[in-house]
């Protein structure tokens, strides 16, 4: 078996041939997503939790119904509601749902590093829906995905990631897994947004848009996100807007096939035009979206293999 993982923590520790295969199940789930009849044992008797610490519109709506189409019995902490608001720490949270026997777990938590130290106390496997600025391995395996899928390979292909890249988790983990299968990537966008230290993960920083968009063939844009900004990043959205929001005067530097990607949500206007954004020719957001669905899937289905191998081996031993 070529994923031997126990937790899907971030692309970190993923091996080459690990993401391949899990990207060729995503591709079965495709398929059996597009049918009208969308169901699968493979998650059968285990129970998924979601738990989101932060807001999430379509991750947590990704994970549900890869679990439910699986046939997992799925349930959707409300975190904001829950004891968490009462002072109980992450750990005791994570202690109270594990004595529930849940089998996957997957966690968004505003910290970088939360969900590798959840992953450390609980007895089943964790999976990463987004840690602070740190991680969001499903997000990067879906967009490797939808670049496989429309490019045809994952590999020697020139990609522009554009935008709030310091603020970032989309941005780290798809640096690390397109650095992986051996891609050229450029960081684009101001010196506020693309720190000089992100050239370590083997990427060149271009500081115009134009420049850096020249002969891509992907242009995938990121969120500002104020939400992690403390003020002082950009001059104002319009400015913004006018140096660094993908229009079609700037993308036609880009190779005329090339693809534009956006992990939503979407500020319109802000860093990306509405029109592009929705230009079917060119915009493979929509396809993005159908790709999480499946890449979860996958993930969980290989995740349960190993967790069902692991209990299996722990019996024989016992
Ligand atoms: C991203 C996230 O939450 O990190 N969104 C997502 O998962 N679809 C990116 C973002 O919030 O900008």
């Amino acid at each position: 078996m070529t994923f031997r993982q126990k937790h899907l923590l971030g692309i970190e520790p993923l091996h080459p041939a690990e993401i391949t295969a899990l990207l060729d199940l995503a591709d079965q789930y495709v398929d059996l997503n597009r049918r009208e009849q969308k169901h699968s044992d493979a998650l059968k008797g285990l129970t998924q939790v979601n738990m989101f610490f932060e807001n999430s519109t379509r991750t947590q709506a990704s994970f549900e119904l890869a679990g439910k189409r699986l046939g997992a019995d799925v349930m959707n902490m409300a975190m904001q509601a829950s004891s968490i608001k009462k002072g109980e720490t992450l750990i005791d949270t994570a202690m109270t749902l594990n004595a529930m026997h849940p089998d996957l777990l997957v966690v968004r938590h505003p910290h970088s590093g939360a969900v590798d130290l959840l992953a450390q106390k609980v007895n089943c496997a964790v999976l990463n829906a987004g840690d602070g600025r740190h991680e969001h391995p499903t997000q990067a395996l879906l967009d490797a995905l939808t670049i496989r899928r429309s490019r045809g390979r994952l590999h020697r292909l020139n990609i522009a990631i554009c935008g709030d890249v310091a603020h970032s988790r989309v941005a780290r983990s798809n640096l690390i897994l397109l650095g992986k299968m051996e891609n050229r990537i450029r960081l684009v966008g101001p010196p506020t947004l693309v720190p000089a230290q992100f050239a370590e993960f083997g990427a060149e920083i271009y500081e115009d848009m134009e420049e850096g968009l020249r002969d891509v063939d992907v242009v995938m844009m990121l969120r500002l996100q104020k939400e992690r900004m403390d003020g002082g990043f950009i001059p104002s959205e319009r400015e913004y807007y006018h140096r660094y929001g993908l229009d079609a005067q700037k993308l036609s530097h880009a190779r005329p096939d090339a693809i534009v990607m956006h992990p939503g949500p979407m500020n319109r206007g802000v860093e990306i035009d509405g029109e592009i954004a929705d230009d079917i020719n060119r915009s493979v957001i929509q396809e993005q979206v159908e790709m999480g669905v499946a890449v979860r899937m996958a993930a969980m289905d290989l995740l349960a293999r190993n967790l069902r191998d692991s209990r299996a081996n722990r019996a024989v031993n016992a």
